[in-house]
């Protein structure tokens, strides 16, 4: 087999480049149409078909021979950030970053993309590359994964596997990580509205102070985690939104609040939706208020698939050496949109480490001085493209 590490390598300067001006173009989501330009303007060059859903690309490449399909999903879009890195290509908009490292999830993908259709001749089956819109916005109406799945990214042919990676900042620069069972937890929003009755704020018997009322029940949902999810889950219920009144002598007539939940099974889930519907209604009614949730159930819990994480640590420990695959034993509570594609065939979702003491990269994920040490492209390139020679040629 080519190895693909040192193939990566020869390509370093195109990942570099590539992944610098994504970073340097960073839109949100459903609104990455100069990213999707790019991708669509790479592929090309590589000669890989493709179709275009939305700001999402779909491009497939047909190996020589019969075989299975696997598919490699990217990211594309950036956060609603100020950049502070100083970096030459830093973002042009003011206010939007690839803060998430998703400029380096486009550009591992393009470079496997690459990699493979060089070698084209020698593989067996397809490779779909899944360039999805909109990791980082995802609603009730819309999802960027949803929306390729929708449009057929997970069809004809259909993928008998799908990988993925995420770059990762405590992991160091030429590593990777992989993660057997559950890796994300199930990703839930909140908001609630408290409904009291207004009022002066030096007559609070005359009203019905929906401000405490909201802050009775934001520790009584802290009793959640604490006292009815089992020691040995885990769980997170965090208020991050509290929203009332306008100026210092007047009782508002509602507040309101919002915030997410995490679990990482539909048992605790259930736990947490019931038991936070129990506590608002019951709280706000001792205080004479009256309180509404709307929980929206976000992004999905997922679990690697054991066969295919294996092969990406087998593959890993190829080309890196054994001692750069760390086996992770804590799953994430962050949450992440790949579990609608996992949902449909088994993933393998690995992280690519990043991180850089010597170079001062260590800065977390989402931090507005985010950034990456762009040795890890070659890194998580050949890593994908050796996943998929492996999985249907192997
Ligand atoms: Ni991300």
């Amino acid at each position: 087999m080519t190895d693909m590490y040192i193939e990566a390598k020869k390509i370093e300067s195109y990942l570099v480049k590539i992944r610098r001006e994504l970073h340097s173009q960073a839109e949100l989501g459903f609104k990455e149409y100069k990213t999707s330009k790019i991708i669509r303007r790479e592929l090309k060059k590589m000669g890989i078909p493709f179709s275009v859903i939305s700001t999402g690309v779909l491009g497939v490449i047909k190996g020589k021979g019969k075989g299975k399909t696997i598919a490699v999903r990217a990211d594309i879009d950036a956060l609603p950030i100020v950049e502070a890195t100083g970096l030459s290509f830093a973002a042009k908009e003011k206010g939007v970053m690839h803060a998430c490292g998703h400029d380096a999830h486009t550009a591992c993908a393009l470079g496997a993309a690459k990699l493979l259709s060089n070698i084209k001749n020698e593989i067996k089956g397809n490779v779909k590359f899944i360039f999805q819109p909109a990791e980082e916005v995802s609603d009730e109406n819309r999802d960027g994964a949803k929306d390729m799945i929708k449009a057929g990214a997970m069809k004809n042919p259909k993928p008998e596997a799908v990988i993925a990676l995420h770059v990762d900042k405590p992991g160091k620069v030429g590593r990777i990580s992989v993660k057997y069972g559950v890796a994300y937890a199930n990703a839930d929003m909140f908001s609630i509205k408290v409904t009291g009755k207004g009022g002066h704020g030096a007559e609070p018997q005359k009203a019905v102070d929906p401000v405490v009322a909201a802050a009775a029940i934001i520790l009584n949902l802290q009793s959640i985690v604490s006292r009815n999810v089992s020691p040995l889950e885990a769980a997170v219920v965090s208020v991050t939104m509290f929203n009332a009144g306008q100026t210092s002598n007047v009782i508002p007539p509602f507040a309101m609040l919002e915030g997410t939940a995490r679990s990482l099974n539909p048992k605790t889930q259930n736990i947490i939706r019931t038991k936070m519907k129990q506590i608002i209604t019951e709280t706000a009614k001792s205080y004479g208020a009256k309180a509404e949730m709307r929980y929206f159930a976000g992004y999905p819990a997922f679990g690697n698939d054991s066969g295919m994480i294996k092969l990406m640590e087998k593959v890993g420990v190829k080309l890196l050496g054994r001692k750069n695959v760390i086996v992770e034993k804590d799953p994430s509570m962050g949450g992440e949109n790949f579990s609608f594609f996992a949902e449909l065939a088994p993933g393998g979702f690995i992280r690519l480490g990043v991180g850089n003491k010597k170079k001062g990269i260590v800065n977390a994920l989402h931090h507005p001085k985010f950034t990456i040490d762009e040795a890890s492209l070659p890194v998580g390139a050949a890593v994908l493209a050796g996943t998929c020679v492996e999985f249907l040629n192997g």
